[in-house]
């Protein structure tokens, strides 16, 4: 499968965001990470369409929209409006129909839909959603903010995922998110993800393009389908 990096615009300097994203464009980024909080759903906030649709007016990289918030089903049209190429809504904010629902209108919208489990929400939370996305996140840190410490007890659940689409929908991209970095990466393609999000040692490093080709090329030769 191929693999792919999403750096996360949170651990940019925001003062200079042209610039960072040229930087992640330059670095080979696959794609870029949008993280929307509203201190509701986690203990923090970040930005919202305004600044999803700024970026999109300078960049051809897919925006993979991270929804942080409480109602995320109420703000679609406006996503596709910004801009956004693929929207992952946490499965813990509404019930399964209408978990199902919101995945069907992503679609419908013409962008990729992608469900997210926390930490403690088990891997056969995802599974009825198979069919309805196209990317599965597992969080590897509680989401909130960037540069927590990758929680490396998660892989069996992305392990448990990996097993499950190898048989469902074998094409299924699996990212994680949190933590993500040269000492880690590897546990999670070993695991069976091939999404990376990093924020703080991609945007972080003293070269992202160096750092991004290097996590790469770890994940590649660890990658287990
Ligand atoms: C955390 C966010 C992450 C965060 C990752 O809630 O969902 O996308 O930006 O940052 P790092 O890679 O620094 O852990
Ligand atoms: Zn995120």
């Amino acid at each position: 499968m191929t693999i792919k990096t999403s750096p996360s615009i949170l651990a940019c300097n925001f003062l200079e965001l042209e610039k960072e994203i040229k930087k992640a464009e330059a670095a080979g980024s696959t794609m870029l990470h949008c993280d929307v909080m509203d201190g509701v759903y986690v203990p923090n906030m970040s930005f919202g369409f305004s600044i999803i649709g700024a970026i999109n007016t300078i960049t051809d990289l897919p925006l993979d929209v991270h929804m942080m918030t409480v109602v995320p089903q109420k703000y679609l049209a406006e996503l596709k409006k910004a801009g956004a190429d693929m929207v992952t809504v946490h499965c813990d904010i509404m019930p399964e129909f209408q978990l199902a629902e919101t995945l069907r209108e992503i679609r419908r919208l013409g962008m990729k839909a992608a469900v997210s489990v926390k930490p403690k929400e088990p891997a056969e939370t995802v599974f009825p959603f198979v069919d309805l996305c196209d990317m599965i996140l597992i969080m590897t840190v509680e989401p909130g903010f960037g540069g927590q410490k990758f929680m490396a007890d998660m892989m069996p659940k992305v392990r448990a995922i990996r097993d499950y689409c190898n048989i469902h929908k074998p094409d299924m991209d699996i990212q994680v998110d949190g933590g993500i970095g040269e000492g880690t990466i590897a546990q999670a393609a070993e695991a069976g993800a091939n999404v990376f999000v990093i924020g703080t040692a991609s945007f972080g490093a003293p070269d992202m393009g160096e750092a991004l080709r290097s996590m790469t090329k770890k994940a590649e030769d660890a990658f287990v389908k």
